[in-house]
């Protein structure tokens, strides 16, 4: 095909990738699946390491399957000495996610096997330890960067639960830790969104996983993706009360800004998550007390959905988790890491995906440029 004949699409919204088995969206019903079971089945019954190994072999584990996966996630969660000493001299100033896509490189140049991936064993390994090591990496950032003594993973709790206690130091309560659990439940595959594009672009060179995973944090890190999150919040502060939404809306509107947290490339109905999260937020404050800006998000929602409900406008997956992780007692600038510590079993299921049946993207492009410039030398431009 020529030049001419191609036509663009911008974002390649739309445009299949590749194909997948890992999950499955229908953007107008409002539908989330991983490997064919509906979304708010597994945030009910299931938590985060079932989930992982659902993801990673389609099928639901047996106990014994479950117990060894868990086991395994515990045995690989504590950090090298070297690494420890690595995170402490990382700038205090700067962004969690940036130092989580830094020390997800130095795991890799730690691992004298990270490029021997082809071997199923290794890649297991490396599998395991980036689910495993990827919330202490965020936890020893956070509790280092505050200037507090790091926190080694307790091996009685799961994923959720001991994230909590290695950035709080505190054992958390029972609704705390279910709610988190729900929360890596809710974000941990979404198909072939911009970071998860970016693990299987990285993968299809047939660089180590490592790299796989330290760029696709980086892709979630950006504002119109994961990081969205985080501004939510943001956004939520800056309007005093559910009375003052209008006037903050009207003033972002004339500004031509875009509301964080509302939106979606792929749904034009309510985000199922974002049905599961307001769920979540409803049981946490029950148990543990409202936040007056919980209103001003729900003035928000209200006020969101007269204005652009009609251009398929609605809350997304972060517009609640940010509600819900404040009241866990986790800091803002951490939302998108608890997202990347979650979405990183999905991110790594793609890898194993890509690699079956492996083929380098190399997408084309428009050429939109000029021709035959005749080239001048430098003193006669
Ligand atoms: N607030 C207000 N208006 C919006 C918003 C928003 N958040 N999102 C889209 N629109 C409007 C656009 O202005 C546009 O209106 P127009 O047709 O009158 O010009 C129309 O809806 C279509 O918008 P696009 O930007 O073309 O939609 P696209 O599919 O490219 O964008 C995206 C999707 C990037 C998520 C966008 O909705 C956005 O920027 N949202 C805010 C950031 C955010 O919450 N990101 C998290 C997404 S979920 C995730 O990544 C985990």
């Amino acid at each position: 095909m020529s030049t001419q004949e191609k036509t663009l699409v911008p974002g390649l919204a739309g445009i299949p990738a590749s194909e997948s088995a890992v999950s499955y969206i229908d953007g107008q019903a409002g539908v989330l699946e991983y490997r064919g079971y509906p979304i708010a089945d597994l945030a009910a019954n299931s938590t985060f390491e079932e989930v992982v190994f659902l993801l990673w072999n389609g099928r639901l584990p047996k106990s014994a399957e479950l117990a060894e996966l868990r086991a395994s996630l515990v045995a690989k969660r504590s950090l090298a000495p070297e690494i420890l000493e690595i995170i402490k001299l990382l700038p205090a100033g700067g962004h969690p996610m940036d130092a989580l896509q830094t020390t997800v490189s130095l795991l890799g140049m730690h691992n004298p096997k990270a490029r021997d991936f082809k071997d199923a064993d290794v890649a297991q390994d490396i599998c395991l330890e980036l689910v495993a090591v990827l919330p202490t990496l965020v936890a020893a950032f956070d509790r280092s960067r505050r200037g507090l003594e790091i926190i080694q993973p307790d091996p009685d709790l799961d994923t959720a639960a001991n994230f909590l206690w290695m950035i709080n130091g505190e054992k958390p309560e029972e609704i705390a830790a279910r709610t988190l659990d729900v929360a890596l439940i809710l974000h941990a595959d979404h198909t072939m969104n911009a970071s998860t594009f970016t693990a299987r672009v990285v993968a299809s060179a047939e660089a180590d996983p490592y790299s796989v995973i330290s760029a696709a944090v980086g892709t979630l890190s950006g504002p119109l993706h994961g990081g969205a999150n985080e501004r939510v919040l943001d956004s939520l502060a800056e309007i005093p009360s559910a009375e003052a939404v209008p006037t903050w809306l009207d003033a972002k509107f004339a500004a031509g800004g875009k509301v964080m947290g509302f939106g979606h490339r792929v749904y034009s109905v309510k985000d199922p998550r974002a049905h599961n999260l307001q769920g979540l937020v409803h049981q946490v404050f029950e148990k543990l007390g409202s936040t007056p800006i919980y209103d001003v998000a729900l003035a928000l929602e209200t006020e969101m959905a007269e204005r652009v409900g009609h251009k398929g406008i609605w809350p997304n997956v972060d517009f609640f988790s940010g509600i819900v992780y404040q009241k866990l007692g986790i800091a803002t600038d951490l939302f998108t890491p608890v997202f990347a510590i979650s979405r990183v079993s999905g991110w790594l299921a793609h890898w194993q995906e890509q690699m079956k049946d492996n083929k380098l993207f190399r997408p084309g492009q428009i050429y939109v440029g000029t021709h035959g410039h005749e080239y001048v030398p430098i003193d006669e431009r």
